[in-house]
């Protein structure tokens, strides 16, 4: 896969003015393009036009690449087009919030979502309904007999089930089928926010009369090699069909006369303004180069490699990972690792690990911080201390771990990289004296500023 992805070669200064391959183990965060949907956007760029309603020839072409590429993410899915509909948005949080806001749900009736979630699959429907929460197990999987009791709890009263793909902290793999077929027993339908399971596994919305149908999935492109800003959400045609857009104007609509408005088709009514028509290419070229790689072999080789990282880190004594532990196991997640170096904030292990190893990792509580909180098993004083200072703008004693993430095209010696890091801070081999800054809680190296004007000089 690393000659399919783009900038890999790439060298990245350190604080001592050396230059090494950078190493980016944040693909959770977002991944890099792919070679071929650069490529392709190179390509468009010369015809790129408007979509719809341009007679000219690159208008027509622009719409007929723009339609195709909302088939495209349909096969990605496995979403029979003619009962489901493919709408672009700009990202997965969007995707989730649209859904929120076109759901129409009955006084009395519940979300269910569950403990384990991204922020943007919890507080859009916090915003909106009485939200409902599955717990996590002590080593962060979801509570399958709490899910059964909230569903049968709730009985007729479920408006929707929104559950993550995998999570963007443990990368714990949901039963999202079995989760399906649970929620039509219980007369509610199921989201599966698929923004991390995507670029990992092969997603199959089976068909709509499948008991394990999945009735709605949300896709972020920035997290599958085509980061041109746009996510999908994929759902049933009639869902979307019923009443209007949660955003109107140019491009919604069929008709209008001073006093009537008569919705455009699907996806058009869902989409207002001018879409993104390189960001829905972008996303197709990435779906159907994943594809035609193999979602089963990018599945085992990540396997593979977190069950690589596994054993590294679980050999030293000063790591303490969260969520699984064991190799074995590797299969049961994607490649998502949490840890944090006993002993050392995770904010200056991050920043050394990319002043000081050209490698990129992310720390923190990853948009999730119930979830983490809960795997930090922070007793309630630890929290509120947190808490109150965070909310009186300071960030220094913020909670969090470490998190490593791969992609389809990170490699062992990319883990050895940051094991090697790892290595060094333990035994205070790094050169930096890092201080913290309280408004953010990151750490920077004294003495130092980036110098981007060879980087990014004659580009912005
Ligand atoms: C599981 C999960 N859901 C949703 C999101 C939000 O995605 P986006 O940034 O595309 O809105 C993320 C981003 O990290 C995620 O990991």
């Amino acid at each position: 896969m690393r000659d399919c992805i783009y900038g890999l070669d790439r060298q990245v200064p350190l604080i001592d003015g050396s230059l090494v391959r950078y190493v980016n183990l944040d693909n959770a965060a977002s991944t890099p393009p792919m070679v071929q949907v650069v490529k392709t956007l190179n390509e468009m760029a010369s015809y790129y036009s408007s979509v719809h309603r341009g007679t000219g020839f690159k208008s027509r072409l622009c719409t007929e690449a723009y339609d195709r590429a909302h088939d495209i993410i349909a096969e990605f899915v496995g979403a029979n087009i003619r009962t489901n509909t493919v709408i672009f948005v700009k990202n997965a949080t969007e995707a989730i919030n649209k859904l929120s806001h076109r759901l129409s749900i009955p006084d009395g009736h519940v979300i269910i979502t569950t403990r384990l979630e991204h922020h943007s699959n919890d507080l859009p429907w916090r915003d909106h309904f009485r939200t409902l929460h599955v717990k996590a197990t002590p080593d962060g999987r979801l509570d399958e007999d709490h899910f059964d009791q909230l569903l049968e709890e709730n009985h007729g009263r479920v408006g929707l089930v929104a559950v993550t793909g995998a999570s963007n902290v443990t990368g714990f793999i949901q039963p999202i089928h079995r989760l399906a077929r649970k929620a039509h027993e219980a007369g509610t339908r199921i989201l599966i926010d698929a923004a991390q399971l995507a670029p990992h596994r092969q997603i199959d919305m089976k068909p709509d009369d499948d008991s394990e149908h999945l009735d709605f999935i949300a896709l972020a492109g920035h997290k599958m090699y085509a980061p041109y800003g746009t996510g999908a959400l994929i759902g049933p045609r009639s869902f979307f069909l019923e009443g209007g857009p949660d955003y109107s104007g140019g491009g919604t609509v069929h008709v209008v006369t001073p006093d009537e408005v008569h919705w455009a088709e699907l996806p058009d009514r869902d989409e207002a303004g001018s879409p993104n028509v390189m960001g829905a290419i972008a996303m197709a070229v990435a779906a159907k180069t994943l594809m035609n790689k193999g979602m089963d072999c990018i599945a085992e080789h990540e396997r593979i490699l977190t069950a690589y990282a596994l054993e590294k880190l679980g050999s030293m004594p000063y790591i303490k990972i969260y969520g699984e532990t064991d190799p074995a196991r590797a299969h049961e997640k994607v490649g998502v690792i949490p840890f944090n170096l006993i002993g050392t904030d995770h904010a200056l292990m991050a920043a050394i690990a990319g002043y000081e190893g050209g490698i990129g990792v992310r720390n923190g509580c990853f948009c999730a911080h119930p979830y983490v909180v809960d795997l930090l098993q922070l007793p309630p004083e630890a929290i509120e201390k947190w808490r109150s200072q965070f909310l009186a703008g300071d960030k220094s004693a913020m909670p969090g771990m470490v998190r490593m993430s791969f992609g389809c095209y990170s490699t062992t010696e990319d883990v050895d990289r940051l094991v090697e890091m790892l290595e060094r801070i333990e035994r205070g081999d790094y050169s930096g004296t890092y201080r913290q800054i309280p408004k953010t809680g990151e750490f920077i190296p004294e003495g130092y500023t980036d110098d981007f004007s060879s980087w990014l000089g004659a580009l912005i």
